[in-house]
Order: C-alpha cells, then sequence, then structure tokens
C-alpha cells in the first residue's frame, strides 16, 4: 500500500442491482489490480480483440464512461476505480446500455499503470474531475503530481492523450503547471486562452459539473499529448 493515496476507502452499501451485477457481471467484465498476475495485462486477449486501449481513472458512479465507451466501439476501454458500489452501478449502466467494449479494473490506478500496463501502449487516458482535496494540507493526496503524471505519459502511445477535467480552479491550475513542466507531453491546446481545451460536447455532464454550474464555478477541460 502506497503511504498517501489519492482515495478514501469509502464504505457504501451495494443497492441489489449493483450486488447482482457483481455477482452476475464481475466474473466476464472486471478483474481486481491486487489479484492481477505480475506483470502488463495482456489487453487484445481480455477483449478478444486488438483495438486502442482507452483507460479512465476514477469512473465513480459511470454515467460518463458507460456513454463514453459505448460512444466509441472501437476503443479498448477500461475503468479503474476503488469503489465497489461505483463499479456495480457502471456495470448496470453498460448492460443497459449493451456495451461490449469496455472493462473493469477494481483498485488503485497508480498500481495499474505502474506494475500492469506497458510503457507506450496506451491511446489515451482520462481523469474526469478527481477528487480535489480542496484543503491545503490534503493537497498532497491530489492525483495529479509530477511523478503521477510521468507515471501517465510513459503509459501514452506516442500521439496518445490525457484528458483531464475539473470544476476546482486552483487543481485546475495545478493540473495545468505539471503537465506543461512534463517533457513528455505538449498541450493540445497551448494556442487557446489559458491553455484550456474548449469543453468537448461530446463529454457528457455529471453531477459535478452541474453542481459546480450552480455553485458559480467553472469546470476547465485539460488534453495533452504524449510527444
Ligand atoms: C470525484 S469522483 C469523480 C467520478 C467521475 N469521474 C465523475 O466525473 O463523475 C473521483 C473518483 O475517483 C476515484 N479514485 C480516486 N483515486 C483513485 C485511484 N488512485 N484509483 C482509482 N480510482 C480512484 C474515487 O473513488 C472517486 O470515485
Amino acid at each position: 500500500m502506497r503511504s498517501v493515496v489519492s482515495y478514501v476507502k469509502r464504505g457504501g452499501r451495494m443497492t441489489v442491482g449493483q450486488q447482482r451485477a457483481w455477482n452476475e457481471l464481475w466474473p466476464s467484465l472486471g478483474r481486481t489490480v491486487g489479484e492481477l498476475p505480475e506483470g502488463p495485462v495482456d489487453f487484445d486477449d481480455w477483449f478478444g480483440r486488438r483495438a486502442p486501449v482507452m483507460v479512465e481513472i476514477g469512473s465513480g458512479m459511470g454515467e460518463t464512461t458507460s456513454q463514453l465507451a459505448a460512444a466509441a466501439p472501437e476503443l479498448n476501454y477500461v475503468a479503474v476505480e476503488v469503489y465497489d458500489p461505483g463499479l456495480g452501478q457502471l456495470m448496470l449502466r453498460a448492460e443497459k446500455l449493451g456495451v461490449e467494449n469496455l472493462r473493469l479494473m477494481h483498485g488503485d490506478a497508480v498500481v495499474l499503470l505502474t506494475s500492469h500496463v506497458e510503457p507506450g501502449t496506451l491511446s489515451g487516458v482520462r481523469l474526469f474531475f478527481p477528487d480535489p482535496w480542496p484543503k491545503k494540507r490534503h493537497h498532497k493526496r491530489r492525483i495529479v503530481q509530477p511523478e503521477f503524471v510521468a507515471l501517465v505519459a510513459s503509459r501514452l502511445a506516442p500521439g496518445g492523450t490525457f484528458h483531464m477535467a475539473t470544476d476546482w480552479e486552483n487543481y485546475a491550475e495545478q493540473m495545468m503547471e505539471v503537465c506543461s513542466a512534463e517533457p513528455l507531453l505538449r498541450n493540445r491546446h497551448a494556442g487557446e486562452p489559458g491553455g484550456w481545451a474548449p469543453r468537448p460536447e461530446w463529454r457528457p455532464i455529471t453531477k459535478f459539473e452541474n453542481r459546480a454550474d450552480v455553485e458559480g464555478r467553472i469546470s476547465h477541460d485539460l488534453i495533452f499529448e504524449r510527444v
């Protein structure tokens, strides 16, 4: 276990539906990071086909993830999340939408990327509304730190993208600063005001973004590319 992690282990009760998803769907759709055999996961084998791999870190309750996987059947879409009920909910949503190109990983994304993803292989990494850890003394728990960004960059294939979104202004600034300083990344939207990416229409609005909007905070998207 790493000493500082970006998440809290939330208890959270499972609904009947989420529990059913775990019982019936998890064996074919999911794997547990801590139980993976040593070395990189063979995604082609797991998905039963060769396709670009997209990893979404912290899929939460899966609203965005299920829709984005459904909208991109050409991708092998991997969601990694520590929160069991959220993964259950994501399986239910995927089942409802008939999504076939989605697999789930239960556990810490940092461990997954470090020990089980081959360098230079991912077509993209998405990180939408990561836990903001707003108190200054908790900032060290924010997942976007130089070491994490270097890890993500190293796992991307050349031209692969790292797409982040947050509704916390000073976290957005931290993301911009850290990613801009990473030599393996370049900002795809360096020419736009502030270097922010325009909000992509294809990214569904989540409750975090809605709440931010109601509370008068602006969400920022950042899209960096592996050089
Ligand atoms: C604020 S939620 C956002 C969820 C979702 N992306 C959305 O936009 O609705 C952040 C999620 O990231 C997960 N998380 C935080 N650190 C993680 C890590 N190291 N590995 C996997 N998931 C993580 C948390 O459990 C939480 O569900």
